[in-house]
C-alpha cells in the first residue's frame, strides 16, 4: 500500500466475480465511505515489471518463466522469474508465496539473491527479481565441450554444501535439488535456486506430483512414500549431484518410481530393517516389489575415485534418513582436503552464455516492444526450443 493518505483505511477484498482492474478501493475506517485508491498508490511500494527491459528468456521451468532483464533505473542486468498463475483465479499461488518469502528470509552467497518483488502492469503478474547468474549446472553440462575436473567438481559441492548448511540450520528444506536449480556467476560462485518447492522443517507434507519433482534425485524414504520429510532429502539429492558430476552423466536417471527405486538398488544394495529400521513401515513398502541385490557397488561405478570419495559418497547414499551425511559433516569430510585440491571458485573456467545466444531479429522483437507485459506474444528462439527439449528429457 502507498503512504498517501491512506492511514485510517483498510483495503477491502474486491468482488472475486469482478474482473482485476488497477482501480481498487479503500474503505475510510472513520466515515465508512469508499475512497478511490490513486493512481500514484495503485502498485502500493511495488515496483512495475515496465521498468525491467526484457533481453530474452533464459528458463521456462514448471513454475515459471524466467528472462533475462535490465532495471532501467540502475541498469544492472537482472533475472526476472514470472510467477505462473494459471490456476489461480484469485490471489497468488502457495509455491509462488512460498518462494518470496524463504527467498526473502535467506541471504547467503551461495543462495540466489531475490531483490526485488514487482507486478504486471494490470496487478495480474507477479515477478521475482533476482540477481543474474551466467549460467545454471543443467545446461552448462549439456553444452560444455570439456567436463569439469575433480578439483572443479569439489569447489561446485563445496559452495552448495555451504548454501545448505545455511538453508538447514534455518530449517529450510529445498526439496528440488537437482542441477538445473544450481546457478553459477562468471566469477564461478555457485548459487542454489528456484525455492518453489521448498519447505519449512516440520511443516506437514503433502503428496508431490511425480510429474513436478525429477526422480533421478529422490530419495527412497520419498519415493517409499514417507511423511517425514527432513533436510535428510537433500543431503540425498547432493550424493545424486556430485555422482552427475563426476561421472559427467546423471547417476539414476529412472523414468517411473519402481524403475528409479531399481536403479538405486542396483548401486547401493537391497534395503533391510537391519541398515534402516524405519524401512519396513515405509508407507507405500506394499506398493514394491524390490529386487534382491546385496551389492553395494559404488566403488566399481566409480574406480578412480579415492577412499575418501567414496566414503563421502557412501555417506550422502545412507538409506536411513537419520543416518545419512549432514551438509555440515560432509564439509568436513577429508575428501575436501586432499589432492586434487578444491580450485578458487575465481578460477573456474568461463563459459559461453549459450542461453543468450538468440537471433538478433529475437532480442529486437522482445526488448524493442515498449509493452513489456505477457500480452506480447514472444516466439521461442531456436535456442529456447533446443533447450526445453533437453530440459525434457532431464525431466523425463
Ligand atoms: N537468477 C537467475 N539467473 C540466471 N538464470 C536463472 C535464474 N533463475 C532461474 N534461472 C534460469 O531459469 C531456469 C528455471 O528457473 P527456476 O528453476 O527458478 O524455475 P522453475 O519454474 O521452478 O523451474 P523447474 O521447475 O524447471 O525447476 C533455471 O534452470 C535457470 O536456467
Ligand atoms: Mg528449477
Amino acid at each position: 500500500m502507498g503512504d498517501g493518505d491512506a492511514n485510517d483505511t483498510i483495503k477491502v477484498a474486491a468482488d472475486p466475480q469482478a474482473p482485476v482492474t488497477r482501480k481498487g478501493f479503500l474503505i475510510s475506517i472513520k466515515t465508512g465511505e469508499p475512497t478511490e485508491i490513486k493512481e500514484r498508490d495503485v502498485f502500493g511500494r511495488c515496483r512495475v515489471v515496465t521498468e525491467f527491459e526484457k533481453l530474452n528468456r533464459i528458463g521456462e521451468g514448471t513454475y515459471g518463466i524466467v528472462y533475462r532483464a535490465r532495471d532501467s533505473r540502475t541498469n544492472e542486468i537482472v533475472a526476472l522469474k514470472k510467477v505462473r498463475m494459471d490456476q489461480e483465479k484469485d490471489g497468488l499461488p502457495v509455491s509462488g508465496f512460498r518462494e518470496i518469502l524463504i527467498l526473502k528470509s535467506c541471504k547467503h552467497e551461495n543462495i540466489v539473491n531475490l531483490l526485488d518483488v514487482v507486478v504486471g502492469k494490470s496487478l495480474e503478474s507477479i515477478f521475482l527479481v533476482m540477481e543474474y547468474c551466467e549460467q545454471d549446472l543443467a545446461s552448462l553440462l549439456d553444452n560444455m565441450a570439456q567436463p569439469f575436473s575433480e578439483s572443479e567438481v569439489k569447489c561446485i559441492i563445496l559452495q552448495v554444501l555451504q548454501g545448505l548448511k545455511y538453508m538447514h540450520s534455518r530449517y529450510i528444506i529445498h526439496r528440488d535439488l537437482k542441477v538445473s536449480n544450481l546457478l553459477m556467476t562468471d566469477k564461478g560462485c555457485v548459487k542454489i535456486a528456484d525455492f518453489g518447492l521448498a519447505r519449512l522443517f516440520g511443516q506437514p507434507c503433502q503428496p508431490m506430483t511425480p510429474q513436478v519433482v525429477t526422480l533421478w534425485y529422490r530419495c527412497p524414504e520419498l519415493i517409499l512414500g514417507s511423511c517425514t520429510q527432513t533436510t535428510a532429502l537433500d543431503m540425498w539429492a547432493l550424493g545424486c549431484i556430485l555422482g552427475e558430476l563426476l561421472s559427467h552423466k546423471p547417476l539414476l536417471p529412472g523414468n517411473t518410481e519402481i524403475a528409479q527405486l531399481e536403479l538405486i538398488i542396483d548401486l547401493l544394495g537391497t534395503p533391510s530393517e537391519a541398515i534402516w529400521p524405519d524401512f519396513p513401515k515405509m508407507p507405500a513398502i506394499q506398493n514394491f516389489t524390490l529386487k534382491q541385490q546385496p551389492y553395494n557397488n559404488l566403488k566399481p561405478k566409480f574406480q578412480y575415485l579415492s577412499a575418501a570419495g567414496l566414503r563421502l559418497l557412501n555417506f550422502l547414499f545412507m538409506y536411513d534418513p537419520k543416518k545419512r551425511a549432514t551438509a555440515e559433516e560432509c564439509l568436513h569430510s577429508s575428501y575436501f582436503k586432499e589432492p586434487p585440491l578444491p580450485c578458487d571458485p575465481k578460477l573456474m573456467p568461463t563459459f559461453p552464455q549459450h542461453r543468450n545466444l538468440q537471433s538478433a531479429h529475437n532480442i529486437k522483437s522482445i526488448s524493442g516492444s515498449h509493452h513489456h507485459n505477457q500480452s506480447v506474444p514472444e516466439l521461442p528462439a531456436i535456442s529456447d526450443l533446443l533447450g526445453s527439449l533437453l530440459k525434457k528429457r532431464r525431466v523425463e
